[in-house]
């Protein structure tokens, strides 16, 4: 039967197995290491949780189910489903990367990945001509993520992806911004989708966990060898933290984004801000594609202030808003990329991605919109 997304965020596609669960509306969570056999031969289906765990595999169907994939693996966090996608790739293989990309991703591929053989070149890939003047013989994949973080730019995928499958080569997207509740790269023709399931997935703010979802057969096989050589799955407990933060994924969603939108039109009324960035708005260079490829605009927005005094000000008095590093919680967090989640990009890339030390980035969450804007506003009047 098929059915919709919101239902699909609360029941698996092929039915809830409630005979195996005794009943249980809530997904029991099986805090097992590992498991008994009846014979030589003989498994339930589980050997070992490295491999495979009840609660792990309820959640990968979810999340499968949630983006189209054929399979999902739940990781122990954002940045360890990115590092295992990077095991799939061989010394000497290149792979052209968005030049805005959440700056742990870039640390991982600037260190760890280059010391293991691979090779990056890093393009805006808004621009489809750019991406393929990066092409080589070596190239093995295109990774991006769109929206950016935290410029908040918007790819075409189906155009990078016919692009990629022209070459030969693989389209990566890190859908965490919008979640699958409002875009599915695999539809529109990418490989692999990998989340940071500690964002809008997750949502409350309390667990750490990532992604990988895929609907191809052989990289869903070679990504289930890494995990179990690895051991870098999801544990049970945090497998059902997960189940139930998607629950309300819709509702979180949706709640958020309309607050984002009401924020941006009245942040950009106010004379302290020169710059507002927030896909939702008509004005932005990715609204249009977004209208195409996604059913939704998210709840990320950046803006600019006059001088740094003032966004260093903003950050130590916002009581409400929390100044933290993170997003996609149900809490609004402001982040101040340059000291945080960029601290290590290097200056050059920071200015040719337009991030200064005006640069506030704000993750949306589900208060009163009104609460969120008059704090903002008091906080402002503060600073004239
Ligand atoms: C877009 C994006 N991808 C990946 C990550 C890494 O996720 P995690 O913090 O769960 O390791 C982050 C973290 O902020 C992110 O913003």
């Amino acid at each position: 039967m098929s059915i919709g997304i919101d239902t699909k965020c609360l029941h698996l596609e092929d039915g809830d197995d409630l005979d195996a669960n005794y009943g249980a509306v809530s997904y029991p969570i099986y805090q097992t290491a590992t498991y008994a056999h009846f014979g030589v031969g003989k498994s339930t289906g589980y050997d070992y949780s490295r491999l495979q765990n009840p609660t792990r595999k309820q959640l990968e169907k979810i999340i499968a189910s949630l983006e189209n994939g054929i399979d999902a693996l739940a990781l122990t966090s954002g940045m360890a489903a990115i590092s295992l996608l990077m095991e799939l790739f061989r010394q000497n293989d290149h792979i052209i990367i968005e030049s805005d990309l959440y700056g742990g991703s870039t640390r991982l591929f600037r260190t760890v990945s280059e010391k293991n053989g691979l090779s990056f070149s890093s393009v805006d890939c808004t621009n489809i001509e750019a991406v393929e003047m990066c092409i080589t013989n070596n190239t093995k994949a295109i990774y991006i993520e769109t929206p950016t973080n935290p410029m908040i730019n918007v790819a075409d995928i189906r155009a990078l992806a016919e692009l990629a499958h022209r070459n030969r080569l693989l389209l990566i997207v890190d859908n965490t911004f919008l979640s699958p509740y409002f875009q599915n790269p695999l539809d529109l023709g990418a490989d692999i989708v990998v989340h940071s399931g500690t964002k809008f997935l997750g949502g409350h703010n309390d667990t750490l966990a990532g992604f990988i979802v895929t609907n191809n057969q052989k990289i869903s096989d070679d990504l289930r060898f890494l995990i179990k050589t690895t051991g870098t799955g999801l544990a049970p407990f945090d497998c059902w933290l997960l189940i139930r933060g998607v629950k309300t994924l819709g509702i979180r969603m949706k709640k958020a984004q309309e607050n984002a939108l009401k924020i941006a039109e009245w942040l950009k009324t106010q004379p302290i801000v020169t710059k507002v960035i927030y896909p939702g708005l008509p004005e932005h260079s990715g609204h249009s594609i977004l209208k195409k490829q996604a059913r939704g605009f998210g709840s990320m927005l950046t803006f600019q202030v006059q001088k740094k005094e003032f966004a260093c000000s903003f950050l130590e008095k916002v009581k409400l808003i929390k100044f933290a590093e993170s997003l996609g919680g149900v809490e609004t967090l402001v982040t101040y990329p340059i000291t945080q989640t960029h601290a290590e990009v290097p200056p050059e890339e920071l200015a040719r991605n337009g991030i200064t030390d005006c640069t506030l980035r704000l993750s949306v969450g589900i208060e009163d919109s009104d609460d969120l804007i008059a704090e903002m506003e008091k906080v402002f009047n503060e600073l004239k």
